[in-house]
């Protein structure tokens, strides 16, 4: 593996400000947002859609890649051109989703394991000769009465460092996600508390399997009050306790932590990361976003699959994607600024 390349690419990833959009929704994931805005599932409407998000002028300002999903990776936009270049044409890394989806955890019925590893290492040379310069495995943890279980966090630990280990070996940086979800009505306390006993266990396996910290970004959630919770803490309750879980769990060697939104509001998602880098200016990795809901959901609205709001859509996800950059360095003032 050459860590000095992988290093030079994460460092891009989280480089002046930017962050990633995460547009790998799944085909069924992607089926339930196009449903939401009444608009069909169809082939053409999920490119549709995508080439509306990639093509938005001055994405390239901020933000450094996006993460696709296999389909979308060969899909050509409407005059042509392969998705992958006009990402390149508006500065844009191309990153792939790589997991095959979060299935149940044989024996323990209410968990799920990640899977994806079998043939992993040719389609990473497939989708390296694709252009690809990064990847994202996802990992889902659930926190409920009983769980997660330390058989399921080693379960999905292993699969994630496995994973990282064949990405590096191909050339591409690996996104380790670890995702503790915040379904339920559990207090911060408890986020704080699986969130460290996850990353803890995370790290332990990509040690132990070789992978280089220099040459992964790691997206987490942030520590967080579940959504049912009926005292949700403070913005900067979440930017205190996200920091100091992450000072215990995430070795300083690692270039970036970009959070994923997890269902916060979009304004949410955008204050807590202000928060972060407005508190901690030193931190030892960058802090930024890999955000799928919180940069997409209003330009979906927006959009109703009407090819007379492509324009408005594109400045409405403009406009999250600049609040976003803001936050990356403590420089957001509010939706009006
Ligand atoms: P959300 O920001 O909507 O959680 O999506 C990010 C992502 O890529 C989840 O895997």
């Amino acid at each position: 593996m050459n860590i000095k390349e992988l290093n030079a690419t994460a460092k891009a990833m989280v480089d002046g400000h930017k962050g990633l959009l995460a547009a790998d929704e799944s085909t069924g994931t992607c089926k339930k947002r196009l449903d939401s805005v009444g608009v069909e599932a169809t082939e053409t409407n999920r490119r549709d859609y995508r080439e509306l998000l990639f093509s938005a002028k001055g994405l390239g300002q901020y933000i450094s890649g996006v993460i696709l999903y296999d389909e979308t990776l060969r899909q050509k936009a409407k005059d042509g051109t392969p998705m992958g270049a006009l990402l390149k044409r508006a500065g844009v890394l191309p990153g792939i989703k790589l997991d095959a989806g979060a299935k149940p955890l044989a024996g323990s019925p209410d968990e799920t394991v990640t899977e994806g590893l079998d043939g992993l290492a040719q389609r990473v040379e497939e989708y390296v000769g694709m252009g690809a310069r990064f990847a994202k495995w996802r990992a889902v943890i659930k926190i409920g009465a009983g769980i997660p279980t330390p058989y399921c966090l080693e379960t999905n630990a292993h699969a994630l460092a496995r994973y990282a280990r064949i990405c590096q070996e191909g050339g591409l940086v690996p996104i380790v996600e670890p995702e503790v979800l915040m379904d339920g009505d559990h207090g911060i306390e408890r986020c704080d508390a699986v969130t460290t006993d996850t990353l803890r266990i995370v790290f332990d396996a990509l040690y132990r399997q070789g992978v280089a910290f220099e040459g992964i970004i790691l997206k987490p959630n942030m520590v967080i009050s579940a959504k049912a919770c009926p005292k949700q803490a403070s913005v900067d309750e979440v930017a205190d306790r996200t920091i100091a879980c992450f000072r215990r769990m995430v070795p300083a060697a690692v270039p970036g932590i970009m959070f994923l939104s997890g269902g916060q509001s979009e304004v949410d998602a955008t204050r807590h990361l202000n928060a972060m880098n407005a508190k901690f200016p030193n931190a030892p990795w960058k802090l930024s976003f890999s955000y799928g809901r919180a940069l997409q959901d209003s330009a979906l609205k927006t959009w109703r699959g009407q090819a007379a709001n492509v324009a408005q859509a594109q400045s409405v996800l403009l406009l999250r994607a600049r609040m976003n950059s803001e936050a990356c360095h403590g420089a957001y003032r509010g939706e009006a600024a």
